[in-house]
């Protein structure tokens, strides 16, 4: 396959130590721990950092210790915000997370498969207790979804059940929120998150709907290979009313081990509980991975740390009188940073001299001598664009690091035998996929596979896209159809899209789908990036490829009518135009919320035969990581 046609990431501006600068300034704020001026300031500052720094979704992601300050905030039962905020219109009751209630659509859409207590006993059964965390319910679904991804590693690591919540939150209506309200449970987001982020917005816009998980998610898929359980599940197991759920997503630390299990005998046994507090997870200058395999261990002498007490970290490599190599690799290191890629290091090696007694071309010998001098490679996935927003786990890399920085997730917290361990605050922003890196290729492999094939939009929204697709491709007279994600709404107001008009923005990307439009035509070996049950998508080359002409999907958060107006004037069709009377009806209420849409519009890009998105944006990233794993030729596929 000829590369020039593949994104190329070297070739991209590297954003990413930018932000890194922005991370350590709001570090340095860590330990104030007072005061609204405080929080306010940080508000500020990223605000203007985030907006200086081009676009984001950053409002809707928070360094760990910005989390730590809202901890204290108004999570849960402050008598200030009461939950439930009392919706300004008629109030829905909540949508049943444990009891059922008659649904009001025409289509009975959160599923019914409400599990009985022996059944959710059954699934903890075999594991070691619960696996949770502070859940960021103020994300929007994709990044929710990538918490998610990295929770699910977490837990299996742990041999426990995770716990999610049961439902999140969308953000928009599709309709006057009024209509959305009468379906959904209608509140007020800077009250049910604790957030103040969204309160000076127009009322609209302060307002989300409490929806289920599993409209989002397909629970079912998940918990085929994983001890999944939702907070609703895990209060009823514990005697406790489901509605109590934490509206934020943030675990209450008392209020969820106040009752014992219903199956627990011994009725004054209350779960006991482990914390893992934030700045344990991965302070600076420190590498989390999942576990540190038996060899690494032997080769730095890890030991595990005296006594009983489990707190930030369980052992440690003893220390080691570093060689010149190993100096020359730590000046190699990127500023600030105490990793680097595998170029880097392998060019450090030659720098010191090895290129004439070792073979540097071949990867094991290079692995095998960076070991010999202290350093370990560590497996990942490639960034987008520089940046970790887009969590693509289609490029997988290697990169190295002083092995003295590595920290086992499985060695510091398998150990503990608490029934109940929390992950504290956030670690999404800023990390790989997964919140951590892997020390072995092949658990880097089964990460990628869980993240496609486990977890999976609902089978409905699946079904949706499949017909739309047909669809588009009809129009198009039978021929390969391409698409595109155009991300306007909050980004376009806060100066964050990619081109401020509709006119700039829609000319872009029709100038990426033109060259889409030659790869189509040119593809002749089929490849696929090298994810678990990818087979190439022999489609692509049955099909004509498109013409000049063919109308292209785009997905889109604009709805101001004269922008629309404009990028449907050069060919662009949308969700709306495809759905028919009957999807809406067989779907029901839930494809009146705009998240909702969203997740189905996703779906078909996965489909389209090229697809062109947003470096920066957790939406995209899904995409590329599903078009991956249907076989998807990489060449057709673009983030910048
Ligand atoms: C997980 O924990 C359960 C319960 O303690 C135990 O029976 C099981 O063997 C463990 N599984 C693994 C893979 O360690
Ligand atoms: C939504 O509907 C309500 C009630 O009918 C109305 O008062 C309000 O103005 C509408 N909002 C918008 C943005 O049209
Ligand atoms: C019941 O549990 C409590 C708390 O863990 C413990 O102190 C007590 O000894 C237990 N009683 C029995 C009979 O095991």
């Amino acid at each position: 396959m000829s590369p020039e046609n593949l994104p190329s990431p070297a070739s991209q501006p590297n954003h990413g130590r930018s932000f890194r600068r922005l991370r350590v300034s709001l570090r340095a704020h860590g330990p104030i721990r007072t005061g609204l001026f405080v929080l306010s300031t940080i508000v500020i500052s990223l605000i203007v950092f985030a907006s200086f720094l081009s676009p984001t979704d950053s409002l809707w992601r928070r360094p760990s210790d910005w989390y730590g300050l809202l901890q204290k905030g108004p999570f849960v039962s402050n008598p200030k915000y009461p939950y439930p905020p009392t919706p300004p219109h008629a109030p829905t009751p909540a949508i049943p997370t444990g009891a059922s209630r008659p649904s009001p659509s025409p289509s009975p859409s959160p599923p019914s498969d409400i599990l009985t207590l022996e059944q959710i006993r059954d699934i903890v059964t075999p594991t070691k207790g619960f696996f949770s965390r502070d859940f960021s319910l103020g994300l929007g679904w994709n990044n929710m979804r990538y918490i998610l991804d990295a929770a699910v590693l977490q837990a299996e690591l742990l041999n426990r059940t995770l716990v999610v919540p049961s439902f999140v939150y969308a953000r928009a209506c599709e309709y006057n929120i009024t209509v959305c309200a009468d379906y959904a449970t209608m509140v007020n987001k800077n009250d049910a998150i604790g957030w103040e982020e969204w309160r000076k917005l127009p009322y609209e816009q302060q307002m989300g709907f409490r929806i289920p998980i599993s409209i989002m998610l397909d629970l079912p898929l998940l918990r085929q290979k994983y001890p999944v359980i939702t907070a609703s599940e895990y209060l009823r197991l514990h005697g406790q009313d489901p509605e109590s759920e934490s509206s934020s997503g943030f675990w209450p630390r008392e209020q969820y081990i106040a009752r014992p299990n219903v199956f627990q005998s011994n009725k004054t046994r209350t779960p006991t509980q482990f914390i893992i507090e934030n700045h344990w997870y991965d302070p600076s200058g420190t590498h989390r991975v999942d576990y540190i395999p038996q060899e690494m261990k032997d080769r730095g002498k890890w030991g595990r740390h005296p006594g009983t007490k489990i707190g930030e970290t369980a052992g440690s490599f003893a220390p080691e009188e570093p060689t010149d190599v190993s100096n020359r690799l730590t000046s190699a290191l990127p500023d600030g940073k105490f990793i680097m890629d595998w170029d880097t290091a392998k060019t450090a090696l030659r720098a010191a001299g090895l290129g004439t007694e070792v073979d540097l071309n071949n990867d094991d010998v290079v692995e095998r001598t960076l070991n010999i001098h202290g350093w370990e490679v560590l497996r990942s996935f490639q960034s987008v664009i520089g940046m970790d927003y887009a969590k693509t786990i289609v490029n997988p890399i290697n990169e190295v690091v002083h092995r003295s920085t590595i920290r086992g997730f499985k060695d510091d917290y398998h150990h503990v035998d608490a029934d109940v361990v929390i992950l504290a605050g956030e670690t999404h922003l800023f990390r790989k996929p997964g919140a951590m890196r892997f020390t072995v290729e092949s658990s880097r492999a089964k990460y990628a596979s869980m993240v496609v094939h486990s977890l999976g939009s609902p089978p409905k929204v699946t079904a949706l896209a499949k017909v739309l697709a047909a669809r588009i491709r009809k129009i198009n007279g039978g021929r390969l159809w391409m698409g595109a994600h155009m991300r306007r709404g909050d980004f376009a107001r806060l100066g964050w899209v990619m081109e401020q008009n509709p006119e700039a923005h829609i000319r872009r990307v029709k100038d990426r789908l033109q060259a889409g439009r030659t790869v189509l035509a040119r593809l002749s070996n089929l490849a696929t990036y090298d994810v678990e049950g990818a087979k190439p998508d022999m489609e692509q080359l049955k099909l004509h490829p498109p013409l000049p002409d063919d109308k292209f999907f785009v997905a889109t958060d604009e709805r101001d009518p004269e922008a629309l107006r404009v990028i449907s004037e050069a060919g662009a069709i949308f969700l709306s135009e495809l759905l028919t009377i009957e999807d809406r009806r067989s779907f029901g209420w839930p494809l009146m919320i705009t998240d909702v849409r969203a997740l189905v519009e996703q779906a078909l890009l996965v489909r389209s035969a090229f697809f062109y998105g947003h470096g920066m944006s957790s939406l995209s990233g899904v995409i590329i990581n599903m078009r991956a794993a249907r076989g998807a030729d990489p060449r057709t596929m673009l983030l910048d």
